[in-house]
């Protein structure tokens, strides 16, 4: 039933490797419903200092088959070895960084016991804490392959087994490590009996459609007796490749970059998706720090989402490859470059990250600079140059920043979210370049996930409001911080507005209406992604600072809650527990209804108001519009309407007066005389913020105007974020008429195969193929 483990490596892995083990591993694992819950609450108790990497020295980047990695630190020193630039690689200068003691043993960690129905890893009973990669990116059989040593901490009694997440790698070989034994330095440890590899027997489960493949690597006790006891570690090294329709990657051709002569290549793990791109603990739950050196071809870059360590070997050619020891076998017939990184705060699997492309940067402040295609990197670094003051602000609301750096990466078009967290590196899609700044609340939403989210994280996807909510509420409070009080009500309003707008799409029974969704039996977390977690989300947070006494009170409320969590996972039930806790002298603290608010789907029990100074010359302007094309028979607008209507308007007003008129024309689309009216008077096709146009067209294409949709059309082949293609491919599909269905079938036949894997598949769905 196991695979015995060969030890000489298969060179090449492929997909057709991995059918392989697909159709000769078929043993069926408990699914993690059969599982039992299990879980001694002691298993806490043990984490300290046993569950961070001992010293390794610098001679393991000599040695085959052991470990080249360096250390990570406890959580509560992490800052300043994060401040270390790219620097010339030298294995004899790498430091050996010495774990520091726990300043003090973490309280019980009932996240211990939390159930993810999205991962089929065992990291309840034995936990990775930390993962120490080789990558060779391979551009021409678009394959990562990888070498990975994972340190691993018993958290219950002698297990007996490691189960990883994957999802269509091909694992060819797996080793028991020997560790260093206690007060031995990395190195030295081929003195002692133990210090061979020792293959280890893995079975690859049955393939899961959405959770993967479970990956059991079997631990008889007589091979780890250190298991034995709670707190016992193992390291197990491991060889293994991706498949090239990894959901987790996106592999560009030059033709799809800016500079037309490079490949692109960049992840996107959140939420399941780790799994796809290395064999992990693919929960929130497992957090780990990680190291890693990644060789890609010349001239290209490679950035992870951690502090750059060292550069190395630049463009050796062929040869010997003495930065990648364990990937040796793995040669190109072309030059080639090494990158190293450290992220020593454990983060949850989900915020792995790598780009790797021809990349330039910009410096915008001591911490922080922005990456990009040369092309745009001016661009970039003119339109993030308020990064340092939101990164600032968001200090001085929740606390220090333990991640060192904070830079950003300027995508290619086809990056599919607005912006992802991905730690020490922020990833952002260029259809923020609007020239004017007006967009760039997204950095602060990924920049308060510092906090929220990265330092504090849900403890699975049902919890994901914990992440986004807060962020939201966050990400609102720095801008209410730089641009004053009546800015974050104005950003509340509008996100009021969203939050209407997505009940009424999905309906107010609908079970994805619920802060907290139920995602038992493998119900895939991109299935359920909507503005329910982010929206509903902040208006629970708002309702609860209002409730408790405003800002003042909530304001430390909230440090204290980063605080008490960091590092940490929580749940709903964990959140509702602090603040009733916290605000155990305040009366009112006893009225919320949790059930309601947290699992019951359709719109908030309670209402906020918010101050709409900021918001009512916009709403003015929409009344107007709504009025004089009431039945949508067609109109030129409002009497004397002009451009002067909108002049000296910021974008986000313009937004604001789109998304409004949205609102009142939901039950009764306008006539496309008016909606073309519109878009002539106040310059809508000139504009180049992506916000103003579609908030436009989503008006417009239920108004079945050809020129919304045939613009629409080309913003849809023009870049690939999927909260822009998905509300106009439904548009399109289901409101354009016969014509607008059309259009968005043939936009989607020519545009489909350049969006993410992830974008291809939601619009897919949206539009029925
Ligand atoms: N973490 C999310 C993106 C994400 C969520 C990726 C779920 C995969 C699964 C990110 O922080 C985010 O929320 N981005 C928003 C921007 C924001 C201002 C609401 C986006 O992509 O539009
Ligand atoms: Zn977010």
């Amino acid at each position: 039933m196991f695979s015995r483990v060969h030890s000489t490596l298969a060179r090449r892995t492929r997909c057709a490797l991995h059918s392989h083990f697909l159709s000769t591993n078929l043993a069926r694992l408990p699914s993690v419903s059969e599982r039992p819950a299990a879980l001694p609450l002691i298993a806490q108790a043990i984490r300290p200092s046993s569950s961070f990497p001992a010293a390794r020295g610098p001679t393991a980047f000599q040695r085959p088959l052991s470990s080249a990695r360096l250390l990570a630190s406890h959580p509560a020193s992490t800052s300043s070895a994060h401040s270390q630039q790219l620097q010339p690689f030298s294995s004899s200068t790498a430091p050996a960084t010495p774990a520091p003691a726990p300043t003090a043993a973490p309280s019980l960690d009932m996240s211990a016991v939390v159930k993810d129905h999205s991962s089929q890893s065992n990291f309840h009973e034995l936990r990775v804490v930390h993962s120490s990669y080789e990558l060779d990116v391979d551009f021409e059989r678009r394959v990562l392959e990888g070498y990975v040593e994972l340190d691993a901490v018993a958290q219950v009694p002698a297990p007996s087994q490691l189960v990883l997440d994957t999802r269509d790698l091909s694992i060819t070989a797996v080793h028991l490590l020997p560790l260093p034994l206690p007060g031995e330095q990395q190195g030295q440890e081929q003195g002692h009996p133990a210090a061979d590899p020792v293959p280890l027997e893995f079975n690859l489960g049955e393939r899961h459609k959405v959770l993967g493949s479970p990956l059991v690597i079997r631990l008889p006790p007589a091979l780890a007796p250190s298991l034995q006891q709670p707190g016992g570690r193992v390291r197990v090294a491991l060889r293994f490749a991706t498949c090239p329709s990894s959901s987790a990657l996106q592999w560009l051709s030059p033709q799809q970059t800016a500079g037309g002569s490079h490949p692109y290549l960049f992840t996107q793990c959140q939420a399941i998706h780790a799994r796809a791109l290395v064999p992990c603990q693919d929960s929130p739950g497992a957090k780990m720090s990680y190291d890693a050196v990644v060789r890609v071809p010349y001239p290209l870059t490679a950035l992870m989402s951690a502090v750059p360590r060292e550069e190395a070997g630049q463009g050796q050619g062929q040869g010997e490859q003495p930065d990648v020891p364990h990937l040796a076998s793995v040669q190109h017939p072309y030059p080639t470059r090494t990158f190293a990184f450290m992220q020593k705060v454990p983060i949850a699997p989900y915020l792995v990250a790598l780009a790797v492309g021809e990349l330039e940067s910009r410096e915008l402040g001591p911490r922080t600079r922005v990456w990009s295609e040369p092309s745009m990197v001016e661009a970039g670094a003119h339109e993030f140059a308020d990064t340092g003051s939101y990164l600032e602000a968001g200090e001085a609301i929740a606390g220090e920043y333990v991640w060192g750096r904070y830079d950003l990466l300027l995508l290619p078009p086809s990056f599919p979210y607005g912006g992802m967290e991905n730690p020490c590196l922020t990833f952002v899609t260029p259809t923020l370049l609007a020239g004017d700044r007006s967009l760039t609340n997204v950095v602060a939403h990924e920049i308060a996930h510092s906090w929220t989210g990265n330092l504090v994280t849900n403890a699975s996807w049902e919890h994901f409001w914990l992440n986004e909510g807060f962020t939201v509420f966050l990400e609102r409070k720095i801008v209410g911080r730089l641009r004053g009080p009546a800015a974050f009500h104005f950003h509340a309003a509008q996100g009021a507005l969203t939050l209407e707008a997505e009940l009424a799409r999905l309906g107010p029974d609908h079970p994805h209406t619920a802060l907290v969704p139920d995602l038992s039996g493998g119900v895939d977390p991109d299935d359920v992604f909507s503005s329910i977690p982010y929206e509903k989300g902040f208006y629970f947070l708002f309702y609860l600072q209002e409730l408790v006494g405003g800002p003042e009170v909530f304001d430390p409320f909230l440090s204290a809650y980063i605080s008490a969590h960091r590092h940490r996972t929580l749940t709903s039930g964990q959140f509702r527990d602090f603040f009733l806790n916290y605000f155990k002298d305040v009366p009112a603290s006893r009225t919320v209804d949790w059930d309601t608010w947290l699992y019951a789907p359709g719109p908030p029990p309670a209402t906020n108001t918010y101050d709409t100074s900021l918001a009512q010359a916009a709403y003015d302007l929409a009344s107007k519009w709504h009025t004089c094309d009431v039945i949508g028979l067609g109109s030129d607008g409002p009497p004397g309407a002009s451009p002067a209507d909108v002049s000296g308007w910021s974008s986000e007003q313009l937004v604001a007066f789109l998304k409004r008129l949205g609102q009142l024309r939901a039950p009764q689309p306008m006539h496309k005389r008016t909606t073309a009216r519109l878009a002539e008077l106040y310059g809508i096709y000139e504009s180049k913020n992506t916000e103003i146009r579609f908030a436009f067209f989503k008006l417009a294409i239920p108004a079945k105007d050809e020129a919304a949709m045939s613009a629409a059309s080309d913003m849809l082949r023009s870049q690939g974020r999927m909260k822009f293609l998905r509300p106009l491919y439904r548009a399109l599909f289901s409101q354009g008429g016969p014509v607008g269905r059309q259009l968005a079938l043939d936009t989607f036949a020519a545009a489909g195969a350049s969006y993410h894997p992830i974008a291809q598949k939601m619009v897919a769905a949206d539009l029925g193929l």
